[in-house]
């Protein structure tokens, strides 16, 4: 198996301790345990389900999407996962008679090895890149794993645990002349009450940390932000009920009672704030959009 790395195990733990520090626990630590990666699992199921029939029309949809690649196709998807959707496409584009060249970006190494050794099953060459997508530096560097023409996947709603405005124009300086990018997100609307999987996600990085639910309470709370109208942001947090010592890389850290920690949060887009996003702020063209079966999901076909 092959992988490359720009962020190591070291710099995360490092990074993970100083987060708990400052009480404000960026995506990347939610997918970091094992713990993390069987909660992220159980609860991606669903969104999975709901974005099959999406998946199933790209796959079917491959080979005449990649129509303008000569040669093999590289495929960059950004914050991979397990790669359990990418391979849908990866195995279209094999079917169709085109060769392909895998490369799965991600922090957690788990999920990293898992999409690499799922591609490798399939008989399809991968290299991961364990890197921080968050980052500009390593993003350029991750999109330059191979030449254009490439075909660039932001997929499971990995833009909407960012900050939306940032990532889109960071991925969108990625794309050459040639370049695809396929991207979805999450549309407001419809039930947003936390259930019991999406908690026990969200709660799990806590949870590896030492912490109970009971030690404290966890809020999901919902609002607009200002800086564009159908951005919406789901914050989540936890409020300590009682004085707490965490462990974290080693290192004991003490909560007071009454005190916050932020942890992930989701943005959800109305669909004209989503073409508002890629075009007017991204500087990307729409060459085509996919709502998922049961309209919660928008998956969009982009070129610069
Ligand atoms: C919502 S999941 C989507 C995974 C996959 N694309 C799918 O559709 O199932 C987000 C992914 O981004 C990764 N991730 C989160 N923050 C990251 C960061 N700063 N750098 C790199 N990967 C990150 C997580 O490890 C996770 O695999």
């Amino acid at each position: 198996m092959n992988i490359e790395v720009l962020l190591t195990e070291a710099e995360i733990a490092e990074e993970f301790s100083d987060a708990m520090e400052a009480r404000d626990l960026p995506e990347k630590f939610f997918y970091w345990t094992p713990l993390s990666v069987r909660a992220w699992k159980e609860f991606s199921c669903e969104a999975n389900e709901s974005l099959r029939q999406t998946w199933d029309a790209l796959a079917g949809n491959a080979g005449e999407l990649t129509k303008g690649f000569v040669g093999r196709i590289p495929v960059i998807s950004f914050g991979a996962g397990d790669g359990s959707k990418d391979r849908i496409l990866l195995k279209a584009l094999r079917d169709a008679g085109r060769e392909v060249k895998y490369f799965p970006i991600d922090a957690s190494q788990t999920l990293l090895e898992t999409a690499c050794a799922g591609a490798e099953d399939d008989d399809c060459e991968a290299l991961g890149l364990k890197a921080d997508i968050s980052s500009p530096v390593h993003l350029l560097l991750a999109a330059d794993v191979s030449e254009a023409p490439r075909l660039f996947l932001l997929v499971g709603n990995t833009l909407g645990g960012f900050d939306p405005l940032d990532l889109i124009k960071q991925v969108g300086s990625c794309l050459h002349p040639g370049d695809i990018l396929i991207l979805d997100a999450q549309i407001a609307g419809g039930d947003e009450e936390p259930d019991e999987m999406r908690r026990r996600f969200v709660f799990a990085p806590l949870a590896g940390a030492g912490i109970s639910p009971e030690d404290g309470e966890l809020r999901f709370t919902g609002n607009a932000d200002n800086r564009h109208e159908g951005l919406h942001l789901m914050t989540r947090r936890f409020q300590a009920s009682r004085d707490l010592t965490m462990l974290v890389s080693g290192k004991e850290i003490h909560v007071e009672r009454g005190e916050r920690i932020f942890l992930n949060f989701r943005y959800r887009f109305s669909r004209e704030a989503l073409r508002w996003l890629l075009t007017n702020h991204g500087g990307l063209k729409l060459k085509g959009e996919i709502p998922s079966a049961d309209g919660r999901y928008v998956t969009a076909i982009c070129v610069r």
